[in-house]
């Protein structure tokens, strides 16, 4: 009998997302004759069970489209809000799962969603996933589709703000996105020819920035582009973050536990202003004016590039051979020009963060650029 698969979009969104849904589900339907389902809003909607048959009609016209036609949400399966209370809805995804007679569910999303999706296999679910961040940082694939697109804008700003921060002699800090790694802000800050690039993986010291740039002003160069992401932080800030860490880590009942942990979301929520307190201290160590842009969610709109609609389509079609083979509890990893299962053991909980001797780093430290470190 033709299998039944629902799908999901969850986390933040990324180009190429409907891409994927459209690569699944033709494949599914096309090639095997499979009955395809969507799910509203993450694992929300497989809770509230809101569906939507994706037929022939809903996924025509979508593969050019920007975000995702499904919806999404941040929301986790173990710790759901309703109605005012944060609540574990794993039964009741278990529940729909079966009442609408899933042979499969397809995950689609980054980090958090495979830890999510490893959830529902350990429930007895056939789940397999799908890698999607504008971040890259999902362990085991050799890149994630969103991050092309992201990318491509992010490297555009920096050479926007390139001729402006020429004509005024300034310092721009251009904020990327990517909390926990930095691929985006390396690869644009290379592609851009950023003179200083600022990552999670990398604490920086503020001094040896400034002094950089103040290298620059001697030799001429009296502007620079400085692409920070996120989450880069200060070797300062790091002491403070390892201390609750270790505070975190160590706290034997659970109230100190908690408020070590709310220190550090409260510490890491304030991402913006160290971005607009570095360009200030930027300003004061160089005496060159600066000024700061935050890219933001503009990273993550707009139509998918053509790599992200490929690898999309790569991966999708890839996945519902997998569900034809009953092979689950895998995400559908790239591996070169292939797509290969990985078990989400092997996945969730395990980013994909820059090491200090890869190639990219080397690449950027042998053209001048500067880290801070
Ligand atoms: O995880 C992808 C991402 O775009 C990160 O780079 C960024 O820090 C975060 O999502 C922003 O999340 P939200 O859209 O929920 O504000």
């Amino acid at each position: 009998m033709a299998k039944h698969i629902g799908i999901l979009t969850a986390g933040g969104d990324s180009p190429g997302l409907n891409a994927a849904i459209r690569g699944v589900g033709k494949a599914a339907a096309g090639r095997y004759g499979m009955q395809v389902t969507g799910f509203r809003d993450g694992f929300r909607g497989l809770v509230d069970n809101r569906t939507v048959r994706l037929d022939a009609d809903a996924l025509a016209g979508i593969l050019t489209v920007g975000g995702t036609i499904l919806g999404t949400s941040r929301d986790k399966p173990h710790r759901m809000m309703i109605g005012g209370k944060v609540q574990d809805m794993t039964d009741v995804i278990v529940e729909n799962y079966r009442s609408n007679h899933l042979d499969a569910l397809v995950c689609l999303g980054g980090g958090g969603t495979q830890k999510n999706a490893l959830r529902l296999v350990e429930k007895g679910l056939n789940v397999i996933t799908l890698p999607k961040t504008i971040d890259n940082d999902v362990a085991k694939t050799d890149t994630t589709f969103g991050f092309d697109k992201a990318l491509g804008i992010a490297t555009e700003a920096i050479d926007r703000l390139h001729s402006t921060a020429h004509s005024h002699h300034r310092i721009i800090v251009v904020e990327v996105m990517g909390h926990r790694a930095g691929w985006l802000a390396l690869g644009a800050g290379i592609a851009g020819g950023a003179d200083v690039v600022l990552i999670p993986e990398i604490p920086y010291d503020v001094d040896i920035v400034s002094e950089a740039i103040r290298r620059r002003v001697r030799s001429g160069r009296n502007f620079s582009i400085v692409a920070v992401a996120e989450g880069a932080t200060s070797r300062s800030e790091m002491t403070a973050v390892d201390a609750l860490v270790e505070r975190r880590e160590a706290a034997t009942d659970k109230a100190e536990k908690r408020r070590a942990k709310e220190e550090l979301k409260a510490l890491e929520a304030q991402r913006t202003e160290r971005t607009l307190q570095l360009a200030h201290q930027l300003e004061e160590l160089t005496g060159l004016e600066s000024r700061v842009t935050i890219l933001g969610h503009l990273q993550r709109g707009g139509i998918p590039s053509a790599p992200d609609r490929l690898l999309a389509t790569r991966l999708g079609t890839a996945c519902a051979d997998l569900i034809d083979q009953e092979v689950f509890g895998v995400m559908v990893a790239a591996r070169g020009e292939y797509a290969v299962p990985v078990p989400l053991e092997e996945v969730a909980g395990h980013r994909k963060l820059i090491p200090p001797d890869h190639p990219w780093i080397a690449s950027a430290r042998a053209v001048g650029t500067n880290f801070g470190d």
